[in-house]
């Protein structure tokens, strides 16, 4: 019920238990937790990518090359942290696909070099998607020529990076439970263009033309408590034990994981079996674009940080604990630049604090959750 209008009484249980959940000294941030807290590693001895390595996992971050090339002090901060690294957007068609004929791989290229020169792992997001799609696409791609336009895409662009990638996000939000579809998949374009079995032929190109990258089915809304959430669970299963039967390799599913900062627990049976019969399905899971929004939390920054954090420290645990994690990334890491802002803008136009790093590039309560999970997740 994460749309439940706010209620002091469950925003004061949520920071007792925040605060029991979160007990890490930051140097010099909120005195409170340091002085609750026990120490574990502080962002001084270790960072997010470290404790995650050091468990068997990848940690890292969406940026964009805008950001990444005219930020220095943000781009250190990013490699500082993070194992790998997702371009926010410029693998999206209407950044890649200047034309139907042709493709614009420089800024890809450049966060490619730049992440292989700062010693991070490189994903790919996405590679069939019903949003940013350029503006050519609707009178240029029918029914006769959809099939092919999306696997000469998938083909062209796996091709040229491959080899070189953790994983790529072959389908991105390919579900539509409300438009009551077979599979609950949604129409626009691709099934009404190429058919339900688009999804088939998006996967098998991908692994024909980088054999070697994990492939991903990533998914929006399936982590919360609606009933629509839980029949989009549901719709994903279905449609895993489909193409998982007809031979189709889909590795992992990826939890977009855009988290309402007054969520209760996510330590809910129906989600915790849910990642179970994912794992027991042989699919592994990556935590895709973490981020707590904290449009609806009250204005005060330390109170608001702590439910953040309760909320990364919640869900990351439940997670970590009950499936197959091979990386977990935020989308952005720093609230200097979070589409949060831009996106779903607080009424008071405070900025927004969804991050691990806060807009100065300083650790926050999130930050130390997010640590003590890693920490907590045991072997993966
Ligand atoms: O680069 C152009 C710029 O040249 C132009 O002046 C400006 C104004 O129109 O637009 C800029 O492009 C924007 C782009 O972000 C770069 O900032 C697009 O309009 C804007 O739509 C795009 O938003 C991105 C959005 O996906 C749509 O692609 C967000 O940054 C990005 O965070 C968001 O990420 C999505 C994931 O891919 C899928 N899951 C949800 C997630 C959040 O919405």
């Amino acid at each position: 019920m994460p749309n439940a209008p706010f209620s002091r009484r469950r925003f004061v249980s949520g920071i007792s238990a925040a605060v029991a959940a979160v007990p890490y000294c930051i140097s010099g941030t909120t005195s409170l937790l340091s002085m609750l807290s026990g120490c574990s590693p502080s962002p001084e001895e270790s960072s997010l990518k470290e404790i995650a390595h050091r468990h068997g996992f990848v940690y890292g971050a969406a940026a964009t090359k805008t950001h990444l090339s005219s930020d220095p002090g943000f781009a250190a901060s990013l490699t500082s942290q993070s194992g790998i690294l997702v371009p926010e957007v410029e693998l999206k068609w209407d950044t890649l696909r200047p034309t139907p004929e042709s493709f614009n791989f420089q800024p890809v290229d450049w966060l490619h070099n730049f992440a292989d020169q700062n010693h991070m792992k490189f994903r790919g997001h996405p590679l069939v998607w019903y949003q940013s799609l350029p503006k050519w696409f609707d009178s240029h791609v029918t029914h006769q020529n959809a099939k092919e336009f999306m696997i000469n895409h998938i083909s062209t662009v796996c091709g040229r990076y491959s080899g070189k990638m953790h994983s790529w996000d072959v389908v991105n939000e390919a579900l539509d439970p409300n438009e009551n579809r077979p599979y609950g998949l949604r129409s626009k374009p691709w099934v009404n263009l190429v058919g339900p079995d688009y999804i088939d032929d998006a996967f098998r190109a991908a692994a024909e033309a980088d054999p070697n990258a994990m492939l991903v089915w990533n998914e929006n809304h399936l982590e919360t408590r609606e009933d629509w959430a839980q029949a989009k669970r549901e719709r994903m299963i279905e449609n895993l034990k489909l193409r998982l039967g007809r031979g189709v390799s889909i590795h992992a599913v990826g939890l977009q994981s855009h988290l309402p900062g007054t969520s209760p627990t996510f330590n809910n049976p129906e989600f915790v079996s849910f990642l179970q019969t994912v794992t027991d399905l042989g699919v592994k899971v990556i935590v895709s674009e973490l981020d707590v929004i904290d449009s609806d939390l009250p204005e005060d920054i330390e109170g608001r940080d702590r439910a953040v954090a309760n909320v990364y420290y919640d869900y990351l645990s439940v997670v970590l604990r009950s499936s197959k994690v091979p990386a977990v990334l935020t989308w952005g890491i720093s609230d200097r630049y979070s589409w949060i802002s831009a996106y779903k803008p607080r009424k008071d136009n405070a900025r927004a604090r969804p991050l691990p790093l806060d807009e100065n590039l300083q650790p926050s309560p999130a930050w130390s959750a997010m640590a003590r999970a890693f920490e907590e997740s045991g072997a993966q």
